[in-house]
Parts: structure tokens; C-alpha cells; sequence
């Protein structure tokens, strides 16, 4: 048996908390209105990164259940699923920081929302699917985080900012990682990619309440249509490159 993988996704983990820890309420200098207005969208933010855990137990109750993966698409799995929990550890101790409101305590509200996969079915159901979803929404998140970094600049600690980059940048990665295990396995499908990818713009577009999914939760105004639609051009290009190689985001 061959047991040589066709792609290995690529990772880099490392600590949000390490990078952090140098943090403590009194070095938050932005302003308490400015605070105030962006405490929604971190909250968000931090769910999301919260919910690819929500998303990754699905998966493993469809695997369960019969649903098969690929080697590639597990180690895609695994360096996503350690990165993303790291980010919301980071999202979680910022955000105890700038309101005052105890990481337990974060974490009691996060954990009791009940994801609602089902609007998704459709998309669950095969790993070339998967794949594709999860190219667009990790290029999306890349794209939005990039737009973020001045904000959390002024957050008022420099390791504050130093930590957002490595979070955009291990999107990128996660991003790179789908496209090149839908490369590695699903050469032979790539032609259904624009009908499927233009499916997912339309949910994510037409997607009404966010249900603790980690899929589609680009509300706001760093996740205006035009790009969410650029993210899809953006995938629908790198596949069909001749030789592709993901393009840095
Ligand atoms: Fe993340
Ligand atoms: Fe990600």
C-alpha cells in the first residue's frame, strides 16, 4: 500500500498566549467609546475562531457516521484545528482585557451557543465540498484580518499587533492548505469548482442568522460583498492555474 501523502499541509504552531502574556489592562490605551464600538465584532470574531472546535465534532460525527477523508484532508484537519483554538485563546484573553470580563466566564458563553449545521448539509457531505468552503472562507478571513491590523495597532501594546499578523498569517496558511488538498485529490473534479463555489457565495451572501458554525460568519464591514466575491475569483483563478500554486492571499 502506498502510504506516501500527496500533500501535507503545512503549520506553524505557536502560542497566542506566550505572545500575550506581556499585555495587562492598564497598556489598553484606545479610547472607551472606541472600545465600546468594537466589542460586537471582536465577540464575533472570537466565536468564530471558537467554532471551527463546533465545526470539527461535526466532522467527526460524520466520519462516524461513514463519511470518508482523505489522509491530505485530515492533516489539513489537524494543523487548522490546533491553530484556530489558539487564536481564540488570544481573541479570549484580549477581550478580558479590553472589557473586564473573566476568560471563565468567556468561555461559559462561547461554549453554550449550539451550533446549527444544517442550512450547510449540502456541503458537508464531501471532502472536494469541504475543501472548497474552506479555501473561500480562510481567504476571506485572511483578508479581513489584514484589513484589521491598524485597529489592533492602536490597541496600545505592540505585542498586541505583532500577534494579529501571525494570526492573518497562519490563515494564509490554512488557506494555502484547502487549495492544495483539493489540488492533490481533487484534480479530477476542478471543472465543478465555479458552480460550487458560486453556491457558496450565494449562502454566504443570503445567510441570515450565524449559528456557531465557524462556516459564513463574514458580517460587517470588513467582509463587504466585493470581496467576498474577489475571495471566490481569487480560488476559481488558483485552480485553474496551469501547475497552480496558491497564491499568496
Ligand atoms: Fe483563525
Ligand atoms: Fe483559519
Amino acid at each position: 500500500m502506498n502510504t506516501t501523502m500527496l500533500y501535507e499541509s503545512k503549520s506553524r504552531p505557536w502560542s497566542s498566549l506566550d505572545v500575550l502574556r506581556v499585555v495587562s489592562p492598564g497598556d489598553i490605551t484606545l479610547p472607551a467609546d472606541e472600545r465600546a464600538a468594537n466589542a460586537e465584532s471582536l465577540w464575533e470574531d472570537l466565536c468564530s475562531e471558537y467554532d471551527a472546535e463546533n465545526l470539527c465534532l461535526e466532522l467527526e460525527r460524520r466520519h462516524a457516521a461513514g463519511l470518508d477523508f482523505s489522509e491530505e484532508f485530515w492533516s489539513l484537519e489537524k494543523a487548522w484545528r490546533r491553530d484556530e483554538f489558539n487564536h481564540y485563546l488570544g481573541f479570549r484573553r484580549l477581550y478580558s482585557l479590553m472589557y473586564d470580563l473573566s476568560e471563565d466566564e468567556i468561555a461559559r458563553r462561547v461554549s453554550s451557543r449550539v451550533p446549527n449545521f444544517a442550512p450547510f448539509d449540502d456541503l458537508l457531505r464531501d471532502e472536494f465540498t469541504l475543501c472548497l468552503m474552506l479555501a473561500y472562507d480562510e481567504l476571506a478571513t485572511t483578508r479581513s484580518y489584514a484589513q484589521d491590523i491598524p485597529f489592533y495597532r492602536s490597541l496600545g501594546h505592540p505585542a498586541i499587533g505583532e500577534w494579529i499578523v501571525q494570526v492573518r498569517a497562519d490563515e494564509a496558511l490554512h488557506y494555502r492548505n484547502a487549495v492544495g488538498v483539493t489540488l492533490a485529490r481533487h484534480a479530477d473534479r476542478l471543472a465543478e469548482a465555479p458552480a460550487i463555489l458560486s453556491h457558496i457565495l450565494s449562502l454566504d451572501l443570503g445567510s441570515a442568522a450565524y449559528e456557531a458554525t465557524f462556516i459564513f460568519d463574514h458580517k460587517g464591514p470588513t467582509f463587504p460583498p466585493e470581496m467576498l466575491r474577489g475571495c471566490v475569483a481569487t480560488v476559481i483563478e488558483v485552480l485553474q492555474r496551469p501547475q497552480a500554486d496558491a497564491d499568496s492571499p
